[in-house]
């Protein structure tokens, strides 16, 4: 049975899905979760974009260990210096280049001809071969390419030193059958002299279905992303991909090192990260994946799980929510039901998720798994506090008019406002920025249940737009305009340290 590598790039690819960008420790905390989940390679991201990306990439590189961390970079000089740069502390590390090569993008985008392309690209895998002993080269828009040409370009790559290459459906044009025969040509052209790498875009609904029909064709590595998010309609989707090689294997042969059992957990830390939800429906994690509704496939698997289940929901970690701790839990059992949930929290961190248990422990009989995700989650993010709510009081109601007082501390001084507004939400969130002085645009606003029940602790996720900039916030409590104050008051927080 053969390993495909799966290489993740939702730190890079999915990061350019529109809203889906994080900070550096949120992309710490996704870059560790990726490690459990046993990927073996994090694409984290495109140094030579900016400072912010640079820097990631660099911690990334320095504090994250057990897997290959990649940078991307142009076919330039400059790239790839950059790229290696941020990646060369990081005990495993991969130089990821690439250049077009379809006519289209030659000729209107880059102006150059095809042997120009091939002469940039062979000497640009080169310079990042005299830097690092494992290069990857994409061929952007290889299924818009002449095949000839493709074939040409791949083997002259290898020929200078490409450990990987990659044949990327750009723009999600190609077909399962039609990609399948194209890998097949270059697999017989350059054997086992280098790996084939696929990474699929979503453009038509196909991407995982190309990936696969690759993977039959012999690519030993597959380019994805948590949650399928990415460019557009999105890259391949990890856990669907993943999922296709564990049960069908009868059909492909291959597995992975994923570890399956972690795959809830790590779509879950990006949907709170990112407040980019699944849709219900989505294949493996999505909310109805395994919700059976029919009275018919109720009754079948009532008698036999098999009857219509084809993947046990405990496979990617789902298991029936567990009472995990109560009001008289100490801070022992707390901190331990973190670790087991995989967070790696400093002392200070612990202490303040300890508190905001507590207080939540009075307000919840039960606190589930889920609720503690939600409440360390805002421990991590480790945004510096320049404004913080001390105490909200909201009066609402049918015929009256919904009115909130704020109590705030701003760099350490305590302020109160009262605003009236529409609702208790708007009244809320007009006194706060009467308070901040601040003036952003509210973008988004998303509720949810995080957990069942009348005392169900409510998420909200709010995006912020300031000068052409956009910021989430993220905020939990059992009192749903509470848990809108905070992530409001979050989103304020990092668009002032961004101002900093
Ligand atoms: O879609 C694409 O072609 C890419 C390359 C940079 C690999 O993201
Ligand atoms: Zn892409």
């Amino acid at each position: 049975m053969r390993t495909i590598k799966i290489f993740d790039t939702t730190l890079r690819d999915g990061e350019q899905s529109p809203g889906a960008s994080m900070n550096v420790d949120e992309k710490i905390q996704m870059a560790k979760q990726l490690v459990r989940l046993g990927v073996d390679i994090i694409e984290a991201g495109f140094p030579i974009a900016s400072p912010g990306d640079f820097e990631a990439v660099k911690r990334i590189a320095n504090e994250v260990r057990g897997t290959t961390i990649a940078g991307l970079a142009r076919a330039k000089e400059e790239d790839i210096r950059r790229a290696y740069e941020a990646i060369k502390q990081a005990p495993e590390h991969r130089i990821h280049t690439f250049h077009s090569s379809s006519d289209v993008h030659l000729k209107y985008q880059y102006r150059i001809s095809r042997e120009e392309a091939l002469k940039r690209s062979i000497a640009m895998v080169e310079l990042a071969r005299s830097l690092a002993a494992d290069v990857e080269f994409s061929a952007m828009d290889a299924t818009r390419t002449d095949l000839s040409y493709l074939i040409e370009l791949i083997l002259a790559v290898v020929e200078a030193g490409a450990t990987t290459v990659n044949i990327p459906d750009t723009v999600g044009y190609t077909t399962p059958v039609e990609f399948g025969a194209t890998i097949k040509a270059v697999k017989d052209k350059i054997g086992d002299r280098a790996v084939i790498s696929v990474h699929c875009h979503n453009d038509l609904g196909l991407a995982v279905a190309n990936s696969l029909a690759a993977i039959m064709s012999g690519a030993g590595q597959v380019e994805c992303t948590i949650n399928g998010i990415g460019e557009r309609a999105g890259n391949c989707s990890m856990e669907e991909v993943v999922m296709n090689l564990a049960t069908r294997k009868d059909i492909y042969r291959a597995t992975t090192n994923i570890r399956t059992r972690e795959i809830i957990r790590t779509s879950r830390l990006l949907t709170r990260i990112t407040g980019i939800r699944v849709q219900p429906n989505k294949a493996i994690v999505g909310a109805n994946a395994f919700a059976h509704e029919s009275g018919i496939h109720q009754d079948g698997l009532l008698k036999e799980k098999m009857t219509y289940e084809i993947i046990k929901p405990e496979d990617i970690g789902l298991k029936q929510t567990e009472l995990v701790l109560g009001k008289h839990s100490g801070r022992h059992a707390f901190k331990v039901r973190l670790q087991e949930l995989g967070y790696d929290l400093t002392p200070e961190e612990i202490e303040s998720a300890f508190v905001k248990f507590k207080h939540l422990a009075d307000q919840k009989k039960q606190i589930f798994d889920e609720d503690l995700e939600a409440l360390v989650t805002e421990e991590v993010s480790k945004i510096p506090e320049a404004f913080r709510l001390t105490d909200l009081k909201v009066s609402s109601g049918m015929g009256v008019v919904p009115k909130s007082t704020v109590k705030m501390k701003i760099r350490g001084r305590a302020v109160q406002k009262t605003a009236t507004g529409d609702g208790p939400v708007d009244a809320t969130y007009q006194a706060i920025a009467a308070i901040t002085k601040t003036k952003s645009n509210l973008l988004k606003f998303d509720v949810k249940g995080i957990t069942g029940g009348t005392d169900a602790l409510g998420e909200v996720v709010v995006t912020l737009q300031e000068n052409g900039k956009s910021v989430r916030g993220q905020g939990a409590d059992t009192d749903i305009i509470v848990a809108a104050a905070k992530a409001y008051i979050t989103a304020l927080n990092k668009l002032a340290s961004r101002k900093k």
